[in-house]
């Protein structure tokens, strides 16, 4: 049986550079996004680069009903889906109160349902095929509160307490589960000016790279770049009080304007 990768939020940033690293070690992809046009394109150019199946399929994961019948598709397909990507993940900034609330329900539609949920149904089918692996993506936002973008801190937050406990509970079914917490990345997720004159934020690619040798070992928790260890580390040293001061002065300072 023909096995894939399949990785979320693969036509842009992070998760594109997850599936060109993917299609570079020769793993057939089905990568997933809302829009149609971007996947096709890169699935288009996958395959000819580096001559390994790309299958691609446009799904709002933010809507229930919809990954729904993208998950049974899945499973009357039969493919067998050996390494799951949760790379999809969506972002609000700036004081709670003023947010949308659709926007508000989005992220966590998207950062903490639709991923819960494919581990879940991906989970159940690896288990029955004696194995796999599954990569979610936080951040290192999940490590503090984050003041001013409280919504999307909180759900990676969820998201690394979520895989590493899943990792203990099926380290003996032969299922392999790593959370990758990336600092800043440069892609179009962070479009913050002030970021990005600066140097600090690591490429997609450079993630990418450190990821899937990471993945090779079976690390638990991958954190790209030693001064984002650091700073993963920082909060245990610090008192809550002072974390919370910090990480809301950082999210000011670095706010879109
Ligand atoms: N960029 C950073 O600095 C940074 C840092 C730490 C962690 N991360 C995490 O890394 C992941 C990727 O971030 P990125 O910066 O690479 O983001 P990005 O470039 O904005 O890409 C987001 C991807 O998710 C897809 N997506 C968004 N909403 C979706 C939905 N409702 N259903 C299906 N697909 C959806 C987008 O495609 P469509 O628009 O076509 O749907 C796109 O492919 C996210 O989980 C993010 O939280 C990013």
């Amino acid at each position: 049986m023909t096995r894939y990768a399949m990785i979320t939020g693969a036509s842009s940033g992070l998760g594109l550079a997850l599936a060109e690293a993917l299609a570079r070690r020769g793993r057939n992809l089905i990568l997933v996004a809302r829009q149609r046009d971007p996947l096709e394109s890169i699935a288009i150019e996958l395959t000819q680069r580096f001559g390994v199946e790309v299958l691609f399929r446009a799904c709002d994961l933010g809507e229930p009903l919809r990954l729904s019948g993208f998950l049974l598709e899945l499973e009357e397909s039969e493919r067998y889906i050996d390494l799951l990507v949760n790379c999809a993940g969506i972002r609000t900034y700036g004081p709670f109160l003023a947010q949308e609330w659709g926007d508000e329900q989005d992220l966590i539609e998207v950062n903490i349902l639709a991923l819960t949920r494919l581990c879940h149904a991906l989970g159940n089918a690896m288990a029955v095929q004696g194995g796999g692996q599954i990569l979610n993506v936080a951040s290192l936002a999940a490590f503090a509160p984050g003041p001013w973008m409280s919504s999307y801190a909180a759900s990676k937050a969820y998201v690394l307490h979520f895989s590493e406990g899943l990792r203990e509970e099926l380290r003996r079914t032969g299922i392999k589960v790593s959370v990758l917490c990336p600092g800043p990345v440069r892609s179009p997720l962070r479009r913050v000016p002030r970021l990005e004159k600066g140097h600090r934020a690591l490429s997609p690619e450079e993630v990418a790279l450190h990821t899937v040798r990471a993945l090779d070992k079976n690390r638990a928790l991958i954190i790209p770049g030693r001064r984002n260890r650091w700073l993963a580390f920082a909060p245990r040293l610090l008192s809550r009080w002072i974390t919370r001061k910090l990480t809301g002065a950082i999210n000011q300072a670095y706010s879109p304007r």
